[in-house]
């Protein structure tokens, strides 16, 4: 994606030359929308603290992010010790995305058999390559996703009695900036915008982090994809108006059973599109299914980030400088569940790089 004409992913590496430590960079995105900010990553640990404090964020990059982790853990020490306890180490610093347990998997699979020496450069090759696969990915998610939005738009038509623009809502963000590039949920939308579609997309503000009103809004724009900021609230009020065509959201584990692991409130989501007939579609690389449970609330472990980030906003102040407010009562407590579980039963499909599945046939995609 572009950002001021200059193309970008939201990360990337120097290699190590022959005597020189590489490094990653990544888009900072706890600055974002009001600040570009690249950052630069220059041992295990910081990787680490990056996930945790969603400086990266969204299932793809933080597996990408992880892959990464394990490249600079084999700069640092190469030994088995470290590796596994570098492994353990990033898998324990967010639960819920498969997508972490995934890369840091197939990192382990590669280096443990290998002599220490080797490890170094095969690490930095594989993490490279992880981001490689996670741009095909999308970018095939988006060609397969593109069928959807033309068929809602030929539904609107006949409903509607007029070539109508086609409202898509989204939860959370599932973007370019969830993923190395190109995202999920937005592949297919950012694909019928290129292809000239009149496209607009109802943009869930995401509480408590907002995912949504931060992230999705700025990338959406950073394209001149039409778009309007809603309170997480609104979705199902402008579903019984008639005013949203297609909901697509991302996910962070999806079972293979077709459970739908994504951000909290995209339950809710789900919801209402099934009491309105709107199509309700997951965007889901194949590294975000596990394919080893079968249901999702009882299978699926659920982050519970810390409650200060549902009793305070952060947002940009008149001054222009950033600032964090409280929304609560000093009196009060809160929870904050980072995620939720929709049933395959209100799941319409599962884009995937391999075609779309009804959640009963998602177990076909296995065989690619
Ligand atoms: O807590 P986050 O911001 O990492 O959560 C991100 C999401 O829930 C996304 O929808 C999901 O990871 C899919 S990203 C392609």
């Amino acid at each position: 994606m572009l950002v001021k004409s200059q193309h970008y992913r939201t990360i990337w590496s120097k290699q190590p030359l022959a005597n020189g430590l590489g490094t990653v960079s990544i888009i900072d995105q706890t600055k974002l929308p009001h600040a570009f900010e690249i950052k630069r990553i220059e041992n295990l640990q910081a990787m680490i603290v990056a996930i945790k404090t969603m400086q990266v964020r969204g299932a793809p990059l933080i597996g990408a992010a992880a892959a990464y982790g394990l490249a600079l853990a084999m700069q640092e020490d190469a030994s088995d010790q470290f590796l596994q306890a570098a492994a353990d180490q990033l898998i324990q610093s967010r639960p819920t995305a498969v997508n972490l347990n995934w890369a840091v998997q197939r990192m382990l699979k590669l280096l443990a058999p290998l002599p220490e020496l080797s490890r170094n450069q095969v690490a930095w090759a594989e993490a490279v390559k992880i981001c490689d696969e996670d741009v095909l990915l999308n970018q095939a998610i988006g060609q397969h996703g593109l069928s959807l939005i033309e068929h809602a738009s030929q539904r609107a038509v006949k409903i509607k009695g007029q070539a109508a623009v086609t409202h898509i809502l989204t939860h959370c963000n599932a973007g370019w900036l969830a993923t190395v590039d190109v995202g999920t949920a937005l592949a297919p939308i950012y694909a019928a915008h290129d292809a000239g579609m009149n496209v607009h997309v109802w943009v869930d503000e995401t509480r408590p982090r907002n995912q949504g009103a931060s992230l999705t809004s700025w990338e959406l724009a950073q394209h001149g994809v039409p778009h309007t900021v809603i309170s997480d609230n609104a979705g199902g009020h402008l579903m019984q108006q008639g005013l949203v065509d297609l909901v697509i959201v991302g996910a962070d584990r999806v079972t293979s059973t077709g459970d739908v692991c994504n951000k909290i409130g995209t339950y809710l989501k789900a919801l209402a599109a099934f009491d309105n007939q709107v199509p309700f579609y997951a965007a889901v690389p194949s590294p975000t299914i596990d394919w080893n449970i079968t249901n999702g609330l009882a299978h699926i472990e659920i982050e519970y980030r810390h409650a200060d980030e549902v009793a305070y906003m952060q947002g940009l102040a008149a001054d222009g400088s950033l600032q964090s407010v409280r929304v609560i009562p000093a009196e009060s407590t809160a929870i904050n569940p980072a995620f939720d579980v929709t049933p395959a039963r209100l799941v319409t499909g599962i884009i995937t790089e391999n075609g779309i599945f009804t959640p009963a046939k998602l177990n076909l995609n296995q065989q690619y």
